[in-house]
C-alpha cells in the first residue's frame, strides 16, 4: 500500500462523526482562543508592563486588530454565559462610551500613529445596544485614533442580535465600515425560545440577513446552540434545515455550556428540560452530518464555512488563525482589547480590562490604563502555543516546520505529549510519521482533545478544572 504522509489527512476536510469515539472523548476541556488559557492570567501582569510591551511592539510595524466590547444587553437570554450587563436603561451608553474613548486615547498614544488597522470587531453584549448616533460617533472616534485599512483589505466585523437592527442599522453599519457580521439565532423553536427567554421570529431574522446582503456585507454568520432546553434532533434540525434554506457564509454550532453555578441565568433553566447527553450526541451528530452534506465544511471547533468563503481557504492554504473572536485570516496582528473585560494579545503577552463597570470606570478616571491581569508567554508557552495553533486551524502539523522556527528537536521536546497521542492514533482520530501530525476525519470533532495533550498547565494540574464539556 502506497504510504500517504500523515500531515497530508490535513489535506482531507471531511469531518466524520463517530458516535462511540465521541462519547469515550467527552471530557471538559479549553477551547484554546488563547494559549495559555485565561485561569492562567496573573495581576502580576498590570497596566505598567502592558504599557512597555505595546511600545516595544513598534518596532515590528504589525499591523493591529481592536477589539470593542459593548456589554448591556435589553433582556437577558438564561443560557448566555457572554459578558453582558442586562438593562433597560440606555442613558447608560454614554458615560460608557465616554469612557471609551479616553481609553481609545490611552491606548493609541502606545502605539505608532503609521500601523494599520486590518481587524475590528464589535462584541458584547449587544453592539447595536447604542444608537445609530453612537454607532457613528464610536467610529469617527476610532478613525481619528486610528489608521484603518481600507474596505477591501480591513476585516471589519460586528455581532447582531436580529431583535436589536433593522435594515436602517444594517445599512448605517456598513455606511460606517463594517464588511462582516454574524447573527444571534439559536434556535428557531419558540418552545426553546420561551425556555431561555429569548423569543425572536424567524421573520425578524431573515430581514436582517437580507439587509445585510443588499449592503454588501461579504461574510454572514449564524449562531445556533444545541443542547438547549426541549431541544429535539428532529426540532434543532428543522432549525438547520431553514438556516441552510438561506446560506449563509459561515455557521457556528455552539455546545451549550450549562455551569449554573458560574453563570445566574442560567439557573432559570430548569435541568429537567436540557436534552440528555445521548440526545446532544444525536443533535450534534444530525447538524454535522448535515451541514457537511449540504456543502459546509466542518473548519474546527464548532465553526463549518462554504468551501468558497475565505476561513476554508485559509485553512486550505495554511494560513488560517484563531483568537478571542475566533478563526481569522489576520495572523500577525497585535490586537487590542477596548471596554470593561476586553483581552488583547500584544507581543507576547495576552492583557485583560477590568470585568466590574465600576472599576473601569474608575481606572479611567484616574487617567489609568484599565488593564488588571495577563500573562507573559515564556518560550516553551510561545512553543506550545505555535503547535496548538497549528493543530486545530490546520488539521495537521509539520515537525520539520516546527523544529525549523523554534530550533528544537519535536521528538525530545514534546516526547510526552506524542506518547499521549498514542491511544488517539490507535482510535484512528489521527495519524503520526517521520514528517508529522495529519489529524483525520474522525478526529476534528475531537481536536480539543489533542490539543490538551501539549497543554503543560493541564499536565501540571493533572487535567482541566473548570471547563466546559469538549462535545
Ligand atoms: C455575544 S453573543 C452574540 C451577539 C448578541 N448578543 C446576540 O445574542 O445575538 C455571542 C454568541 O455566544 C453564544 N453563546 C452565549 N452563551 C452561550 C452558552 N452558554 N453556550 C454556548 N454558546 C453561547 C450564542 O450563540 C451567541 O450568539
Ligand atoms: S446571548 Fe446575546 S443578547 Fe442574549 S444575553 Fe447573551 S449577549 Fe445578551
Amino acid at each position: 500500500m502506497g504510504a500517504r504522509p500523515a500531515t497530508s489527512a490535513g489535506d482531507d476536510q471531511r469531518t466524520v462523526f463517530d458516535l462511540d469515539l465521541i462519547k469515550r472523548y467527552d471530557q471538559s476541556g479549553p477551547r484554546y482562543t488563547s494559549y495559555p488559557t485565561a485561569v492562567e492570567f496573573d495581576p502580576a501582569f498590570d497596566a505598567t508592563r502592558y504599557a512597555e510591551v505595546c511600545r516595544e511592539t513598534n518596532a515590528s510595524g504589525r499591523p493591529l486588530s481592536l477589539y470593542f466590547h459593548i456589554p448591556f444587553c435589553d433582556t437577558v437570554c438564561f443560557y448566555c454565559a457572554c459578558n453582558k450587563i442586562a438593562t433597560k436603561d440606555r442613558t447608560l451608553v454614554r458615560p460608557y462610551l465616554d469612557r471609551v474613548y479616553q481609553e481609545m486615547a490611552m491606548q493609541s498614544a502606545l502605539f505608532d500613529d503609521d500601523r494599520v488597522v486590518e481587524q475590528l470587531h464589535w462584541g458584547g453584549g449587544t453592539p447595536t445596544f447604542i444608537s445609530h448616533a453612537q454607532m457613528r460617533e464610536l467610529m469617527d472616534q476610532t478613525r481619528k485614533h486610528f489608521k484603518l485599512a481600507d474596505d477591501e483589505h480591513g476585516e471589519y466585523s460586528i455581532e447582531i442580535d436580529p431583535r436589536e437592527a433593522s435594515g436602517d442599522t444594517i445599512e448605517l453599519l456598513r455606511e460606517i465600515g463594517f464588511n462582516r457580521m454574524s447573527l444571534g439565532v439559536q434556535d428557531f423553536d419558540p418552545r426553546v425560545q420561551q425556555a431561555v427567554n429569548r423569543i425572536q421570529s424567524e421573520e425578524e431574522t431573515m430581514a436582517v440577513l437580507e439587509a445585510a446582503r443588499a449592503a454588501g456585507f461579504r461574510s454572514i454568520s449564524i449562531d445556533l446552540i444545541y443542547g438547549l432546553p426541549h431541544q429535539t434532533a428532529e426540532s434543532f434540525m428543522d432549525t438547520v434545515e431553514r438556516i441552510i434554506a438561506v446560506a449563509p457564509d459561515r455557521l457556528s454550532v455552539f455546545n451549550y455550556a450549562h455551569l449554573p453555578a458560574r453563570f445566574m441565568p442560567q439557573r432559570r433553566i430548569d435541568d429537567d428540560d436540557l436534552p440528555r447527553p445521548e440526545v446532544k450526541l444525536e443533535i450534534l451528530q444530525a447538524a454535522t452530518e448535515r451541514l457537511t452534506e449540504a456543502g459546509w465544511l466542518y473548519i474546527g471547533m464548532d465553526h463549518f464555512a462554504r468551501p468558497d468563503d475565505e476561513l476554508a481557504r485559509a485553512q486550505r492554504d495554511g494560513t488560517l488563525y484563531r483568537n478571542f473572536q475566533g478563526y481569522s485570516t489576520h495572523s500577525n496582528c497585535d490586537l487590542i482589547g477596548l471596554g470593561v473585560t476586553s483581552i488583547g494579545m500584544v507581543g507576547k503577552t495576552y492583557g485583560q480590562n477590568r470585568r466590574e463597570l465600576d472599576a473601569y470606570y474608575e481606572d479611567i478616571d484616574a487617567g489609568r490604563l484599565p488593564v488588571f491581569r495577563g500573562i507573559e508567554l515564556n518560550r516553551d508557552d510561545e512553543i506550545r502555543r505555535d503547535v496548538i495553533t497549528r493543530l486545530i486551524c490546520h488539521f495537521r502539523l509539520d515537525f520539520a516546520d516546527v523544529e525549523r522556527h523554534w530550533g528544537i528537536d519535536f521528538h525530545d521536546y514534546f516526547g510526552r505529549s506524542l506518547a499521549k497521542l498514542e491511544g488517539m492514533q490507535q482510535d484512528g482520530l489521527l495519524a503520526v510519521d517521520a514528517q508529522g501530525i495529519g489529524v483525520l476525519p474522525k478526529g476534528r470533532l475531537l481536536i480539543r482533545n489533542i490539543c490538551m495533550a501539549f497543554d503543560a498547565y493541564l499536565e501540571a494540574k493533572q487535567g482541566p478544572v473548570g471547563f466546559s464539556k469538549v462535545i
